[in-house]
């Protein structure tokens, strides 16, 4: 009796996880996943980037706390609507936003990210494919690394300005999004893309 427990317990968990188990895409589904993803990537960091750099230039860098903690996740939900049928997000392993929690999934990229970055072999993107239940859809995933000037806001404490260090203590009391150096992996940009949007685009 405990034995046949054990075995529906252990068929139910391996159905379980095949319905999200991620796939291979085709090469022609790669193609337009890969040509959609792009895209939303770059619609998304050119606003992200705009709008930051007007903040900076207004109030300098806790004026730009102010903006990142206000309008990141706005601006990134405006460009969602503008898109209509993908959607575009920014997730990390050390996020500093609780919305930027990665799924399980999403960690399985990350750190796929991370070891190919320690071989010195950082890919320009990745493209799993996924089905749940009847649906099917595919997420494009981008690596964001650390540049000189992010450091600024995601360094090491002890070099950064301590207003700012205090603005985003006041802000993410829970922030994991420090303590980074220049080249490391920051996080990924994540699009999701519903197979209808590959038909139609
Ligand atoms: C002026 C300070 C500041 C600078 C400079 C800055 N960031 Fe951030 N960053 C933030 C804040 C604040 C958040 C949280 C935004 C939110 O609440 O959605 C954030 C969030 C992020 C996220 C989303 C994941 C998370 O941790 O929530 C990524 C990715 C990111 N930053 C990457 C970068 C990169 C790459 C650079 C350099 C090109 C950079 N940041 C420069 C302040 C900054």
């Amino acid at each position: 009796m405990r034995l046949k427990a054990l075995l529906t317990c252990c068929l139910l968990f391996t159905a379980a996880g095949c319905v999200h188990q991620p796939q291979q895409p085709t090469k022609s589904e790669e193609k337009e996943v890969v040509k959609l993803g792009n895209a939303a990537c770059r619609k998304l960091m050119a606003t992200l980037k705009r709008n930051l750099g007007m903040a900076l230039k207004e109030g300098g860098l806790p004026g730009a706390i102010e903006f990142c903690s206000r309008q990141a996740q706005e601006l990134t939900e405006k460009v969602n609507r503008e898109l209509v049928l993908v959607k575009v997000s920014r997730v990390s392993d050390k996020f500093r936003n609780p919305k930027d929690r990665p799924t399980p999934l999403d960690l399985k990229v990350i750190n796929y990210f991370k070891e190919k970055l320690k071989e010195g072999k950082l890919p320009p993107y990745k493209v799993v494919k996924v089905k749940k239940g009847t649906e099917t859809y595919f997420i494009y995933y981008k690596p964001i690394r650390v540049g000189a000037f992010c450091l600024n806001c995601h360094g090491d404490p002890r070099h950064m300005d301590p207003e700012v260090l205090r603005i985003l203590r006041e802000k993410y009391p829970y922030d994991r999004a420090l303590g980074y150096k220049v080249g490391q992996l920051r996080g990924v940009f994540k699009v999701v893309i519903p197979e209808k949007a590959l038909k139609e685009g």
